[in-house]
């Protein structure tokens, strides 16, 4: 990603995180919140002591996971945009949460460091191209250590064209327009929504994986495809 698209993304997160949260529990009637919850039950199974939660924004996926987390663990919740990052500081005492202000692409921790990387609603803004969006998902594979598991919830695409043309003229007519109004950033969520009909079928997704490195793949579609969990473990060293 150029440096000048960072920055663009980084003031449209910017703009959004004041009442982020609120917005989507609005445009998807609360469902992200059950999303968000099944998706850090599956996380959770990772074990270990170390997880990490990338481009967390406001921090309600590290939340999730901190609830199913045992007492060792600790999670480190990552984001480059700090107004996302500052509502996540909100959320947690100093000692349940580390935080780090890194790039998804760029993370500064050692190979071999987590058991767990989790992403939720976010792997799509990381898509601008597919070679992105590769090097990106090699560098959660990089800081996973052998066994670790990478846990995705993302948009999806519905297999059944009836709920993939709804969903795009959900994405059109009501994600855009009632995010912009709700949030006062039209310029956000004119992004937001145009990065959901851009989104990769499961399968296709999980392709991607392998191809980052991962081994065993598997996915569960939600509310017939219109989000997908994908976990992928990671098997080998290299
Ligand atoms: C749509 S929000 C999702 C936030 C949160 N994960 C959730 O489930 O609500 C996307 C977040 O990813 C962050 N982000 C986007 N691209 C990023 C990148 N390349 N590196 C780090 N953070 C990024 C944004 O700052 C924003 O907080």
């Amino acid at each position: 990603m150029n440096p000048k698209m960072k920055k663009d993304l980084e003031r449209l997160f910017s703009e959004v995180s004041d009442n982020y949260e609120l917005v989507n529990h609005v445009l998807t009637f609360g469902l992200d919140i059950y999303w968000r919850r099944k998706a850090a039950r599956e996380a959770a199974k990772a074990g270990g002591s170390l997880w990490l939660d990338v481009c967390s924004g406001t921090g309600e996926m590290a939340q999730y996971l901190s609830r199913q987390a045992d007492k060792q663990v600790r999670i480190v919740s990552a984001d480059f945009c700090l107004p996302m990052m500052s509502k996540a500081l909100e959320k947690f005492s100093a000692t349940q949460i580390l935080f780090s202000l890194s790039k998804a692409n760029a993370l500064p921790f050692p190979d071999h460091t987590f058991d767990l990387v989790t992403i939720s609603f976010a792997t799509r803004n990381i898509n601008p191209r597919r070679d992105i969006l590769l090097d990106t998902l090699r560098e959660f594979w990089r800081v996973l250590r052998t066994g670790g598991r990478f846990v995705n919830l993302e948009t999806s695409q519905p297999s059944a064209k009836l709920f993939r043309k709804l969903l795009h003229l959900y994405a059109r007519l009501v994600v855009k327009p009632v995010g912009s109004f709700l949030s006062g950033s039209p310029a956000g969520y004119a992004y937001l929504s145009s990065t959901i009909p851009r989104f990769y079928p499961p399968e296709e997704f999980s392709l991607i994986l392998k191809q980052a490195g991962f081994g065993s793949v598997f996915f569960r579609p939600l509310l017939f495809g219109v989000s997908a969990i994908h976990t992928a473990i990671k098997e080998t060293e290299s």
